[in-house]
């Protein structure tokens, strides 16, 4: 199986348009790498690729990666986009992908239920990009020979359908990880998480790569970087530090791990910090925009 990173970020990117903090100071100034927002690119031959996710920097990612160029006149190597939930950084790729070329878009009723109330994702034309809807734990073939399996994950609804209430745990359709086989590697990708209950830690026993959320490091990363109130918790992300956070929940996880989704407001984003040092002491990785992972 190939693994390509198209973008590691989280919604906003890095840097991100209208934030000035360390890190997206940084990474205008050429000090850290940039980073599109998240999105990974799936094969077993190299030839037909599965996106997971769209991002809204779709345009730029596919420009970057030679093996999704056209191989023809009007032609794609990607036979499916699978989307892991419906917020606008896993979806508004898709209004990219228009322009009469076929593809399959997956995702769960009630992911695709968002794109069916959505009337400008008609801009794709339906005829020749089917929206194929899966249940939990219904394994599918979007490639010769690479399985995905959906499974639910603690999550809420995307940002712009929160109602007055907003459970921020949910377990259901609207948050979903994917296992991914190729009959002899396991991935697990879960971009977008709020919690690490012992049922998803044991799930992830046998993975030989994981590639989690790695959106803040604490909880309240957007005050520590004077960037804003908003919490982890608030926004369906589970930290990485502390007792119910990744690097200690999936600490008996042997797996390859790898931070994808990861926020422009992360301290993991600096190099010499002492938070990249505890991430690395733990074993963890941070993914890069371009970055072929061999599981
Ligand atoms: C998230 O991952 O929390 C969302 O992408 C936030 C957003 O919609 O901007
Ligand atoms: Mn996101
Ligand atoms: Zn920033």
């Amino acid at each position: 199986m190939i693994v390509k990173v198209l973008g590691a970020a989280a919604g906003g990117g890095l840097p991100q348009w209208n934030c000035g903090c360390r890190n997206c100071t940084d990474a205008r100034a050429g000090r850290i790498a940039p980073m599109t927002q998240s999105s990974v690119a799936i094969s077993v031959d190299g030839a037909s690729w599965v996106l997971l996710n769209a991002s809204p920097d779709i345009r730029a990612q596919i420009q970057a990666t030679p093996a999704l160029h056209p191989r023809g006149l009007r032609d794609t190597p990607i036979a499916a986009v699978v989307l892991t939930n419906a917020d606008v950084d896993h979806i508004a790729g898709l209004l990219t992908l228009r322009e009469k070329t076929g593809f399959t878009v997956f995702g769960t009723a009630d992911i695709l239920q968002t794109l069916e109330a959505n009337r400008i994702f008609d801009v794709m034309d339906r005829t020749l990009i089917p929206r194929t809807g899966f249940a939990l734990e219904q394994t599918i073939t979007p490639l010769p020979d690479l399985t995905l399996t959906p499974f639910a994950v603690p999550g809420k609804v995307a940002l712009f359908l929160e109602g007055e209430t907003v459970g921020l745990q949910e377990i259901g359709e609207q948050t979903i990880g994917l296992m991914i086989e190729d009959g002899r590697r396991k991935v697990a990708y879960i971009p977008g998480c709020a919690a690490l209950p012992d049922w998803l830690v044991d799930r992830l026993r046998d993975v030989d790569l994981l590639l989690f959320d790695g959106t803040v490091w604490e909880n309240d990363d957007m005050a520590r970087t004077g960037t804003g109130e908003k919490t982890g918790a608030r926004m369906g992300h589970l930290p990485m530090q502390g007792d119910m956070g990744s690097l200690a929940r999936l600490a008996p996880i042997n797996a390859r791990k790898v931070f994808i989704h990861v926020n422009n407001t992360n301290p993991v984003l600096q190099p010499d910090g002492p938070e990249r040092a505890a991430l690395m002491r733990a074993g963890w990785e941070i993914a890069r925009d371009g970055q072929e992972i061999t599981p």
